[in-house]
């Protein structure tokens, strides 16, 4: 079977961040793997007055620590063509046509084209508007594009961006990039819940007591704190990757295991999560931010003396909540959210918390009380999934306690599972964008993040401290003590019992 794929590649951005540390490592590996071969090109463009040949030696550099033939790699990278190009200037797309036109006619790419925009969202309006005034975008073949987070900053500045691509680009051609929905135990979340009957048939409101998704990590705002301080852990996790991770957990099987009809049933998640008031936004939604703190006997300075963040900054660095799904089968199930900077570990997770079994065995039968049943998924930095089951101690007495079924593994350190971007880059090849944020998905994450937003500024919520490398403030515990439940990850315990965390944070 034929896996090549024919494509004129075009990256906005091609000296930027993104482009070296994720695109040319990721194009790489669709390169050995058969799917770009022959008849492919990349251009890439961006401001800095750079050669093919300056281009190309970056993409050596980038790819450097996967080349195990210099010849292949060099093969791979004389593929690459660069283009000097100011994205507000209207001359410099006529330079860039005619580059496209002369590589479509030398590597036969059909008219096929991707354009991936990794560079500042405010560029993208314009870019699509001389994608289209200027014929680059033709009927010949197909044209797709990528665009990178953020996509907008509100429901407002979300429609407004959106509209502006439309003019250019139809919903099917747009590729809105959510690199978690690239991660292998993301796209494993429906493996897990469709194909077992176990959980599927168990999966609602009568078995499940709540669901917990924590998206931790360990390093703070590094160098990008003046890009960080204007957006927040609220919009730069939660509006897109948590709640994502969240349809995915929510969502009705499809009808077929399609892209369509996942994408309906994606929808449909994303339409029924409640949209709080903001009363209850207050209620639900709690900010927090790191000051200075310590772990294993090293120091991290607090969010306000971090570089290019105003010291009176009102930033969250951390955001702890519950959502509720209004439909039949999650009525009253709290799905609760976490994530921030600085926490004790890097670790992305979701908990599902079964309801305890009827008491049968009461604690003066067993011996203590029986632990819910829970099912971890585990998504980095280790892949994989535990069910945590009661089992009876050895021993004369009748004592339970529970025992993990686990298969885990570290994904880096196999080196087995594809780069997130790679997936992602392949599916936009194959026209498969289910695993890419639908506007309609977009939009209703923007109604339901807002609300939480607006409330926290009208109501001059506090914002809730905690030390650097902690789990977050004491309030994001208090939150689910408040409807009898607990976090159930606490690696923050860890450290306590060995006296490399102090317990009175
Ligand atoms: N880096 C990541 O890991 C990451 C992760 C998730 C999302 N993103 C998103 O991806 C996008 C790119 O991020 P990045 O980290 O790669 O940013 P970056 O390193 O700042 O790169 C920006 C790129 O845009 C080019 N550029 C800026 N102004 C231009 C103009 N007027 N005309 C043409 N090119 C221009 C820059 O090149 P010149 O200076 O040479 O023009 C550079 O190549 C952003 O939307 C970001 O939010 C990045």
């Amino acid at each position: 079977m034929n896996i090549e794929k024919k494509v004129l590649l075009t990256i906005f951005g091609a000296t930027g961040d993104l482009a070296k540390r994720k695109l040319y490592p990721s194009l790489f590996g669709l390169f050995k793997k058969g799917i770009l071969r022959e008849h492919f090109a990349v251009i890439g463009t961006a401001r800095r007055p750079w050669e093919h040949e300056t281009l190309r030696e970056v993409v050596l550099e980038s790819i450097k620590d996967d080349v195990e033939n210099e010849e292949f790699a060099e093969k791979f990278a004389s593929h690459f063509y660069y283009q000097p190009h100011d994205v507000q200037d209207s001359e410099h797309y006529r330079t860039l046509k005619q580059l496209g036109d002369t590589l479509e006619e030398r590597y036969q790419t059909e008219g096929n084209q991707v354009f991936y925009l990794a560079m500042s969202p405010n560029f993208f309006g314009t870019i699509a508007l001389h994608l289209k005034s200027e014929n680059i975008v033709t009927e010949h073949g197909y044209s797709r594009l990528i665009i990178e987070k953020p996509f907008g900053t509100d429901l407002e500045t979300a429609t407004e961006l959106n509209e502006a691509l439309s003019n250019t680009f139809t919903e099917e051609q747009i590729y809105r990039i959510d690199h978690y929905l690239g991660k292998e135990m993301i796209q494993n979340v429906s493996a897990i819940r469709f194909a077992n009957i176990i959980f599927e048939s168990i999966w609602n409101k009568d078995y499940i007591d709540n669901i917990q998704i924590t998206f931790a990590e360990a390093i703070g705002v590094e160098d990008r704190g003046g890009y960080y301080d204007g957006s927040g852990a609220l919009r730069d996790m939660v509006q897109n990757h948590i709640l994502q991770v969240l349809s995915l957990l929510a969502m009705e099987p499809p009808k077929k295991f399609a892209e369509e009809e996942i994408r309906k049933e994606k929808i449909k998640a994303f339409q029924a999560i409640h949209k709080y008031t903001e009363d209850e936004a207050l209620r639900y939604f709690i900010p927090g931010q790191y000051t200075a703190g310590e772990i294993n006997n090293e120091r991290f300075i607090g969010y306000r003396e971090e570089p290019n963040v105003p010291e009176d900054s009102l930033t969250e660095t951390f955001v702890a909540g519950a959502f509720f799904i209004d439909n039949e089968r999650w009525d009253g199930v709290p799905f609760y959210i976490r994530t921030g900077k600085r926490l004790v570990e890097k670790g992305t997770r979701i908990n599902v918390v079964f309801k305890t079994s009827p008491q049968l065995l009461t604690s003066e039968e067993c011996g203590t009380n029986v632990e819910p049943n829970v099912l971890t998924i585990y998504i980095q930095p280790t892949e994989g999934f535990s069910l945590s089951l009661n089992g009876k101690e050895m021993g004369q007495d009748f004592n339970l306690s529970p025992v993990a079924l686990s298969y885990r593994h570290d994904s880096e350190f196999l080196g087995n599972s594809p780069e997130a971007y790679e997936k992602l880059l392949h599916d936009t090849l194959d026209g498969n964008s289910s695993n890419f944020s639908h506007w309609e998905e977009v939009k209703r994450s923007w109604e339901l993040i807002d609300v939480i937003k607006k409330a926290w500024t009208n109501h001059h919520t506090e914002l809730y401290t905690y030390p650097a490398r902690t789990m977050g403030p004491m309030e994001s515990y208090e939150l689910l003590e408040r409807n009898g439940h607990e976090w159930i990850w606490q690696p923050e315990k860890w450290y306590i019992e060995r006296k490399q965390l102090r317990c009175d944070f």
